[in-house]
């Protein structure tokens, strides 16, 4: 499958190649990029209490590299030295269709495995310092152009910059170097420290990767497992009297691994949780429901004049095949639904935008009304 996003390249030698592998450059990934995105659209957005912005001041403030949190107003940015400088504003997807639109030509990744688009904007000199994350990152340039660095080397915790707010390399050495123009993009696998200059004033697009840690997985889970109500409490009705009250014997450790093994998950449990767990909505950024919720009758009617439905686009979604079922997640929630509703439940998880099923299944089953109705009365599709 090929990619426009890649340049051209074909979906498989993208994944075969480089995908956890190695880093590579694509030139013109996106030709005659337009960007969605101005300077203003993006200080406007870093001015809203619920969107995730930060500055990054190389040398213009109290100390180097610091960082200061959003939101931020236009005195804020009145403030600031001519270079040297890096705003970064987190999550843009849940904030901007547009955004949102842009993270689906990277289709031939999982969703789940995407976290955000984070754009940045940089005067000239402006960066974020020598650093390395810890998940797989494109970086598109959109206006302007970056010089980017990156070295493979193994980096230590004692070779980072000590007391700062951000994680900065000390002593960076480039080993391989490339000057990135409006439409080139950047994939680093994970652990490749890299360091961007922006050359001029511009902007920088970075899809980030979603690889969720065993301990953090384990630590929803828990969480989760906690909320629910299958608690079971040590037990031991064949108690017999021991030698020395001090002891915790065999058998009582085992009766302790016995009630830890009834709180793992089997896999039923883990597919339900997991789904929910990738599909949460962010704080804040649930679609609110429907303004008029309509009744069902008045949903069909309203489905008559629909020839394509949207989807919001902070919605996040996802699907299990689970035995002859599917289990469909919008924003935390599981729902399972028969396989006859296969295609709406691939466009609905792929698209922003899909053709208004109802017409397509003939005569439309009382399941895939019930579904649209939900989605529709929660502010999911309308
Ligand atoms: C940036 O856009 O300035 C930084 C992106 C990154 O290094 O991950
Ligand atoms: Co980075």
């Amino acid at each position: 499958m090929i990619q426009q996003v890649l340049g051209g390249m074909d979906a498989a030698e993208f994944l075969e190649c480089y995908w956890q592998k190695q880093p590579c450059v694509i030139r013109q990934a996106i030709p005659d990029f337009q960007s969605f995105m101005s300077r203003q659209d993006l200080f406007d957005l870093a001015g809203r209490e619920q969107v995730e912005s930060r500055l990054v001041l190389e040398t213009a403030g109290e100390y180097p590299w610091q960082v200061t949190h959003g939101p931020f107003d236009e005195s804020d940015f009145a403030e600031l030295p001519k270079t040297h400088w890096s705003l970064l504003v987190q999550h843009t997807d849940l904030h901007s269709p547009a955004a949102a639109a842009f993270l689906n030509q990277f289709r031939f990744i999982p969703r789940w495995r995407i976290d955000d688009l984070m754009i940045s904007y940089a005067p000239e000199h402006g960066s974020v310092g020598p650093h390395l994350d810890s998940y797989d990152v494109f970086l598109f340039q959109a206006t302007g152009r970056r010089h980017w660095s990156i070295n493979r080397h193994d980096y230590k915790e004692s070779d980072f910059i000590d007391g700062l707010d951000l994680q900065i390399i000390n002593h960076f050495q480039a080993r391989q170097q490339w000057w990135l123009e409006p439409g080139d993009m950047l994939y680093l696998p994970p652990g490749v420290a890299h360091h961007g200059v922006a050359l001029e004033a511009g902007m920088g697009f970075s899809v980030g990767c979603r690889a969720p840690s065993s301990h953090e997985l384990l630590s929803h889970y828990v969480d989760d497992t906690l909320e629910q109500e299958n608690d079971r409490r040590y037990s031991d009705p064949d108690l017999s009297p021991q030698e020395h009250s001090g002891e915790i014997t065999r058998k009582d450790l085992r009766e302790i691994i016995t009630l830890f093994h009834s709180a793992l998950p089997d896999e039923t449990c883990l597919v339900n949780w997991f789904g929910r767990y990738v599909t949460r909505p962010a704080e804040n950024e649930e679609p609110a429901a429907a303004p008029g919720p309509l009744d069902p009758t008045a949903f069909l009617a309203y489905c008559q004049n629909q020839s394509v439905f949207s989807k919001h686009h902070a919605t996040r979604t996802a699907f299990i095949r689970k035995d002859q079922h599917f289990i469909l997640f919008v924003n935390g929630e599981a729902c399972t639904l028969s396989t006859a509703l296969a295609p709406f439940i691939y466009a609905f998880t792929e698209n922003d935008e899909f053709d208004n099923p109802l017409p397509l299944q003939n005569p439309p089953g009382p399941e895939l009304i019930d579904l649209l109705y939900r989605l529709y009365n929660d502010g999911i599709i309308a």
